[in-house]
């Protein structure tokens, strides 16, 4: 069921490879939602993914940027004004990946020069998008910026690797620019924290369908799908949540603050 929730704002999505993506989930919700945006990836995902089947659905188009490059972010926000026809309301950073976990490198044997590009890519992109945002003001009042984060950020998952360090980043630089562009702006910024998804980048991850199960187990509602993630980002960008930010927001059916449940207790004592 649709409710309009986001009727005249506009925005930039990023992050949508295929259909299982989050932010693929989110562009239809936030069409559904009467939202209208432009898609954004790294022009190798473009080639491999399907984001231009999306843009057909969602009666738009893609702006290609890598999410690394200032100057592909200046290109992209100032080509989404003006193709949007007005300054952007919402903003959401679905990105990530790391070439150590790609690579199967240990936590003890990671490659330094792709640690970086793990930091640069999954959280220092949410900075360089927020900056190029205010610098190219492209940014309306009361705007919100939302990106997906991981319970790696808080607790040890030994083969999230560098992604774990790129996470609490993320995290961090949510507060800082939140506090930021609230002054400036009055937009929020907010991260989620979102239970194991089954995604191209959620599925990279060794062991991805073992801490899978055990997340959906110690969730007392269960694992948060994708188009439940997608729901609660529309629930972002409305103008029902103007006063959250700066805030790393657990979307995972209760797993952050489960201790042990019934039904974990029942498998183990197999
Ligand atoms: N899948 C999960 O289990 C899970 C859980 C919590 C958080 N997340 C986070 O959700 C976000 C979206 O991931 P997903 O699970 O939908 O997987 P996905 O693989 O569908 O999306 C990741 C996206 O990042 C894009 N990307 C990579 N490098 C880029 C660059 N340089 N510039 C621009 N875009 C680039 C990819 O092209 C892809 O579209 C990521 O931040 C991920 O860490 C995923």
């Amino acid at each position: 069921m649709a409710y309009n929730l986001l009727k005249g704002k506009r925005g930039i999505i990023f992050g949508a490879l295929d259909e299982n993506s989050i932010a693929w989930k989110t562009a239809l919700k936030v069409h559904e939602e009467g939202g209208s945006f432009t898609l954004s990836n790294a022009p190798i995902a473009m080639r491999l993914g399907k984001i231009n089947e999306l843009a057909a659905r969602c009666n738009t188009s893609v702006i290609p940027a890598d999410a690394t490059s200032e100057e592909d972010l200046i290109k992209l926000f100032n080509g989404s004004v003006e193709m949007l026809g007005g300054k952007i309301d919402f903003v959401l950073h679905s990105i990530g990946q790391s070439p150590n976990i790609r690579k199967g490198r240990s936590y003890g044997d990671l490659n330094y020069e792709w640690y970086l590009k793990t930091i640069d890519i999954s959280a220092l992109s949410f900075h360089k998008v927020m900056q190029t945002a205010e610098k190219t003001d492209a940014m309306n009042e009361w705007g919100s910026i939302v990106a997906l984060s991981y319970i790696a950020a808080q607790r040890n998952y030994p083969d999230y690797t560098d992604m774990a360090q790129a996470k609490a980043m993320l995290e961090s630089i949510a507060r800082s620019y939140g506090a930021r562009f609230a002054k400036l702006k009055k937009v929020r910024v907010n991260t989620i924290s979102q239970s194991p998804t089954r995604t191209t980048a959620g599925a990279g991850i060794t062991g991805f369908d073992v801490f899978y199960d055990f997340a959906n187990m110690m969730s007392p509602l269960g694992n948060a799908t994708a188009d439940d993630c997608a729901n609660y980002v529309v629930s972002l960008f409305s103008d029902f949540t103007r006063l959250v930010t700066m805030q790393n927001l657990f979307h995972d059916g209760g797993f952050s603050g489960s201790g042990i449940t019934e039904e974990l207790v029942e498998r183990l004592s197999k």
